[in-house]
């Protein structure tokens, strides 16, 4: 999808893992981008109508030391446009234009404090940035550049990388060693800002472009097709059914699949709230059986969102028969589901989890997909949903995965094991609201662990599952943080589950962070 009337940044992708958020800093101050992999970059600049008003390089696993690294296209350095590399970025343009990188001995990994050379500090790429003696930056890098390519100056540097930020003025091109665009580098999404105003840009996109757009892309995409839409109840899907529905209207139909492995409530009480609230046709598909024979036995995580994914798809073939050959299905993906499984933009970064709704979609499918928020992150989502007057009850919804409670079982999936799940996932979220603390939390549920332990209850022995309970704050599922609850709402709680579900004898909290950890168990 491009956006034709708004200066664009080009932004070339080497497969780092967080190069989505130099676009998310971006967009936040107005600016309209478009992430395209390395070896695909030199036809994006070449081949659009409206040519990138600027450029910026982002990291990658790849070392800028060896001959056979992934390059910047030469176009792009013999276009004359702004350039702005980040790390692997900063290495790779030192390279190509005449510096040198050195490779393994300074490995640096963390915060670091960095300032400004002083007769570099009226750089305008400095406004609102290093306004103090030293600015914190994130640092994640093994190489670093050892000599600056001719025409650049040194204006930034920290003890570790005397070459934190270079610069050549003339060219408009700048080098920073650093990650700016991390929630880690407080200020640097300022500094990706003053870029964009040194390259000219006039910061006028903004969520109701994206869904200007994104309608008449649709619209144009789907033609008179039918097509439907996997519901899940969701703020994703229901952002994704809300923008299809304003693009195509009543070709649209949502179908909503009870897969059995939906929390407590839910396979009643989402297609009745979305016919109340939006009037769009909602065909509610129970599928309990088929999903769960098919889930029997099943272990692995990655072969249990093959299955799901593989069944999501044929419920809506044989739903999209019966409504007269829909070709499309709409599908509320989002940036974090593609990039831990492929990158965004087809670009080099490894796997982590195929979520269903990606990886798990089968090769043959009969389907065209359409997909409008697969370059969005979930709190951008939650913009554009007040942004289409969705209601704040479905806004500020807690993310629940496609595959359900099944990714929240580890191990085999069973039908008691769903349903102890299902109670003690009400316990806690009951609690959590009535300590007001929904909206403070990012998302919450339970897990049960394929462990039993011994405890007593009254005076028997018990024999049972342990239940974990998981609560996270993040802003965009990239990275998470455990919620510090106090010990009196824990044990309260703990106190609730094993009195009221039973099934279970021991109940933990999980405290991992995202990463190393991630937020569902698979
Ligand atoms: P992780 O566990 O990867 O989760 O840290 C990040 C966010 O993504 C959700 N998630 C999924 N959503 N299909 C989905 O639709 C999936 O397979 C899937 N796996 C994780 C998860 O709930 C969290 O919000």
């Amino acid at each position: 999808m491009s956006i034709r009337h708004h200066d664009k940044m080009l932004i070339v992708d080497f497969g780092s893992q967080v190069t989505q958020l130099i676009a998310r800093r971006l967009r936040e101050s107005g600016v309209y981008c478009e992430i395209h992999p390395f070896q695909r970059a030199a036809a994006a600049f070449a081949g659009d109508a409206v040519r990138p008003k600027a450029a910026i390089l982002s990291g990658g696993p790849a070392s800028a030391a060896r001959s056979e690294c992934p390059k910047i296209p030469q176009v792009l350095l013999d276009s004359g446009i702004p350039l702005f590399g980040i790390c692997y970025g900063q290495q790779i343009l030192m390279e190509q234009l005449g510096g040198r990188v050195e490779s393994g001995r300074h490995r640096e990994f963390g915060r670091a404090y960095i300032s400004a050379l002083p007769d570099q500090r009226d750089d305008p790429i400095f406004d609102g940035f290093l306004e103090s003696e030293t600015e914190e930056v994130w640092m994640s890098h093994g190489d670093r550049v050892v000599r600056e390519a001719p025409g650049f100056k040194i204006i930034g540097q920290s003890p570790n990388a005397p070459m934190a930020i270079v610069a050549d003025s003339k060219r408009r091109y700048y080098g920073v060693q650093f990650h700016p665009e991390v929630h880690h580098t407080p200020n640097g999404g300022k500094l990706l800002r003053n870029f964009a105003r040194v390259a000219g840009f006039s910061f006028d996109w903004s969520m109701s472009s994206f869904r200007e757009e994104a309608v008449a892309h649709i619209r144009r995409y789907v033609g008179t097709s039918k097509i439907v839409c996997g519901l899940s109840g969701g703020v994703d899907s229901s952002v994704t059914a809300l923008l299809v529905h304003e693009a195509v209207g009543s070709q649209l139909t949502c179908i909503f699949v009870d897969h059995g492995m939906l929390r407590r409530g839910e396979a009643a009480e989402v297609p009745r709230l979305f016919r109340k609230h939006y009037n769009i046709p909602v065909e509610s598909v129970d599928s309990q059986d088929l999903f769960l024979s098919k889930l029997e036995g099943v272990e692995d995580p990655e072969a249990k969102r093959k299955i799901i994914g593989e069944l999501f798809v044929q419920v809506f073939q044989e739903r999209a028969k019966s409504l007269g050959n829909a070709n499309f299905l709409a599908q509320g993906t989002l940036y974090p589901d593609v990039i831990e499984s492929v990158s965004a933009s087809g670009g080099p970064s490894s796997k982590i989890k195929s979520h269903h709704n990606v990886g798990g979609l089968p090769a043959k499918m009969k389907f065209r997909v359409v997909e409008p928020l697969r370059t969005l992150f979930k709190d951008e989502v939650r913009k554009l949903g007040r942004e289409l007057g969705l209601p704040e009850s479905f806004v500020g919804r807690h993310p629940f995965p496609g595959p359900g409670l099944a990714i929240r079982c580890p191990g085999a999936v069973t039908r008691s094991k769903l349903e102890i799940l299902r109670q003690a996932d009400a316990v806690f979220i009951d609690q959590i609201r009535a300590y007001g603390l929904y909206d403070e939390i990012w998302q919450a549920f339970a897990a049960i662990l394929p462990v039993k332990s011994v405890g007593v209850m009254g005076d028997d022995r018990t024999y049972e599952f342990t239940c974990v309970l998981r609560a996270v704050t993040s802003v965009d599922g990239m990275t998470a943080d455990y919620f510090p609850f106090q010990h009196s709402f824990l044990s309260e709680t703990a106190n609730r589950i094993i009195n009221e579900v039973p099934g279970l004898n021991r109940v933990v909290y999980d405290i991992t962070s995202k990463p190393p950890g991630t937020i569902e168990w698979e």
